[in-house]
């Protein structure tokens, strides 16, 4: 979670950093704060809420001149979203910025209390600079005090350090948070969590290792490895593109994001979606030799796509198939065997607790294989292989176009391992292809669909809950059309397999309970639709989603596509995206920054 962004040289270092923050928001926006060194001293500026507070409270300062520059965009972990716990922490002479969480903050703060340093904060991070400031009233060597603070704190970490003590360096260490240099011709450097702020800006870059620590001045960047050795920085180019981070005229980024589906999704498709089969080139065979069964890890949205992907394991490829929560699987004590293939998803590569869970599976010998949007993520180096979604940078917290392109992804993997284990005729691989080609045609939101939502909306502002059901792999769509909703409007909504709704939750069933109805042609219709009765007969509101009329519904959107399961899968999911999104903007709320969320969970 939160931001972080750092620049060393000679331009303004106030745009440099709000803007670089501005690409970091989504990831947390409780709070902002700048720090900079130049020639006139050290200045910082903090705002309690999202990054235009600050824009607006530094707009009569500007810096001038060489100096380093360090910016952090918060989400609240240790103490309340207040400006004393904003980034960057103060010492007596040092600034400190911080992305992750150090456990044992508690036992160092109070050591440190002991000896008489006050805390302003209530966060973990506070503790750095006091404990940096403290070694190098010992040492008198900035470098060696930072080199020693990063020994002492255990955790997750990105962490950037400027102190009066040497006023021309960046300090820097990562473990378990994601961080990058970044290079240019014009002897420029700059620091961040993700590459998006630098982009542009920088042309090369450097993707920082866990233990990997050292200092940054003008032009030149000591590196360090967990053990003390200097080591050489491998610089990569780095992408160009920033276009599609633009809103292109849409109200919000998830909107924008839910047109796109169609587009990213043949992206997704290219090169692996052959006349007669499904080809992955970055995976070798042999990563299926001697699997018997399948493990995905996964939390959230990439949870939905997982369990999706589970149905489409075991019927297609005949794999049996486990999924699990990543934040579960944890603290288990799993059994793990070696001929399970361990998958992890996520979008965003930096979830803490899926990273965590697949070096467990890294370090029980478990091969291992990701599908993941950002390629040089924790997740994608962690893995043993990788499979890029390629969806695009995606910036609405709600996550849309990213489990569109997880769950085709799987779809097209439980076709290629079911190819390669032999488990599916020619016939029935051919059916599946020219279903999935059909998908990105599916994505395509057409006027008349997006008008009718809007005009439904209004009538779902209110009620005392939102069940969405549905059968079999219309199951995990219920759950994602669920989190959509409950994500961006604040309504309760719950996700339920439509034939356990009469094991309890009927018991809430009145005219003020919405009931999302996922009604496919091709799947268990006639057990959904005497669910759906059930539910009717008790006066439950409904909004019926399926290509057949169905006349208890108070509500009906005709779907086209009937032909095959995962095609109305797609069509479906893309209505539930667009209605939670309506629902939003009529409820005035900030559709690409939910409250309380973030789009990069790195905290466990
Ligand atoms: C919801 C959403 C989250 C993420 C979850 C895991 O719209 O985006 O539920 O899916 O935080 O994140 P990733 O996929 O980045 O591992």
């Amino acid at each position: 979670m939160c931001g972080i962004v750092g620049y060393i040289g000679k331009k303004e270092k106030k745009s440099i950093l709000l803007d670089g923050l501005k690409e970091l928001e989504y990831r947390g926006y409780d709070s902002a704060g700048i720090a900079i060194i130049e020639k006139d001293g050290l200045k910082h500026f903090k705002a309690v809420g999202k990054l235009k507070n600050l824009r607006d409270k530094t707009k009569n300062y500007s810096s001038s001149g060489f100096g380093v520059a360090i910016g952090h965009t918060r989400w609240a972990t240790h103490g309340k979203p207040t400006e004393l716990n904003a980034h960057p922490h103060l010492g007596e002479y040092s600034f400190v910025v911080h992305n992750g969480i150090i456990e044992n903050y508690q036992e160092i703060k109070d050591e440190l209390e002991k000896m008489g340093v006050t805390f302003l904060s209530q966060t973990d991070t506070e503790t750095i600079v006091h404990l940096f400031e403290k070694n190098n009233s010992d040492f008198k060597n900035p470098f060696n005090s930072f080199k020693q603070t990063v020994s002492k704190l255990n955790g997750a970490y990105a962490i950037l350090l400027i102190t009066e003590a040497e006023p021309e360096s960046i300090f820097f260490a990562k473990s378990g948070s994601p961080l990058l240099i970044g290079f240019n011709e014009e002897d420029e450097i700059y620091f961040a969590s993700s590459d998006t702020p630098i982009i542009g800006k920088a042309t090369e870059v450097y993707y920082l290792e866990d233990g990997e620590y050292g200092y940054a001045k003008k032009g030149e960047v000591k590196l360090f490895d967990s053990s003390g050795i200097e080591k050489k920085i491998l610089k990569k180019p780095l992408p160009t593109d920033k276009k599609m981070a633009q809103k292109d005229g849409f109200r919000f980024f998830m909107e924008k994001e839910i047109y796109e589906q169609s587009q990213v999704m043949n992206d997704c498709m290219i090169g692996r979606v052959l006349d007669d089969r499904v080809e992955f080139e970055e995976l070798d065979k042999s990563l299926f030799e001697n699997i018997n069964s399948i493990k995905i890890c996964a939390c959230g949205t990439s949870y939905h796509s997982a369990l999706t992907g589970a149905y489409l394991f075991e019927r297609l490829a005949k794999i049996p198939t486990q999924v699990e929560i990543a934040s579960e699987f944890r603290y288990k004590e799993p059994l793990l065997q070696r001929d399970t293939l361990f998958i992890t998803i996520s979008q965003s590569g930096e979830t803490a607790d899926t990273l965590e869970a697949l070096k467990m599976a890294n370090r029980a010998g478990l091969k291992t294989l990701t599908i993941c949007n950002v390629d040089n993520s924790s997740i994608v180096r962690e893995s043993g292989s990788a499979i890029l979604t390629r969806a695009g940078i995606e910036k609405g917290v709600a996550s849309t176009k990213a489990f569109a392109t997880q769950t085709m992804v799987l779809w097209l993997l439980s076709l290629y391992i079911a190819e390669l284990k032999g488990n599916i005729s020619k016939d029935r691989l051919n059916r599946e292809l020219n279903a999935v080609r059909k998908v990105p045609k599916v994505l395509i939101v057409t006027d008349r669909l997006h008008d009718k939502i809007h005009r439904l909306s209004k009538r779902y502002l209110h009620g005392h809950g939102f069940f969405f059901i549905g059968r079999d792999i219309f199951f995990p769509l219920a759950l994602e059309g669920a989190l959509k909703l409950k994500e961006i409007s604040y309504l309760h909504a719950e996700g339920y397999p439509a034939g356990e709704m009469k094991h309890g939750p009927i018991a809430l069933a009145d005219s003020e309970l919405f009931t999302i109805a996922l009604m496919p042609k091709s799947l268990h219709y006639d057990k959904i639709k005497s669910n759906v009765e059930e539910l009717s007969a008790r006066d439950a509101t409904i909004l019926a989603i399926s290509p057949e009329e169905f006349e208890l519904a108070d509500d009906f959107i005709r779907t086209k596509y009937s032909s095959h399961a995962m095609l109305e899968f797609f069509e479906m999911m893309v209505i539930t995206q667009l209605l939670a999104l309506e629902v939003s903007i009529r409820l005035g709320n900030d559709v690409d920054m939910p409250r309380n969320l973030a789009k990069s969970v790195t905290v466990e």
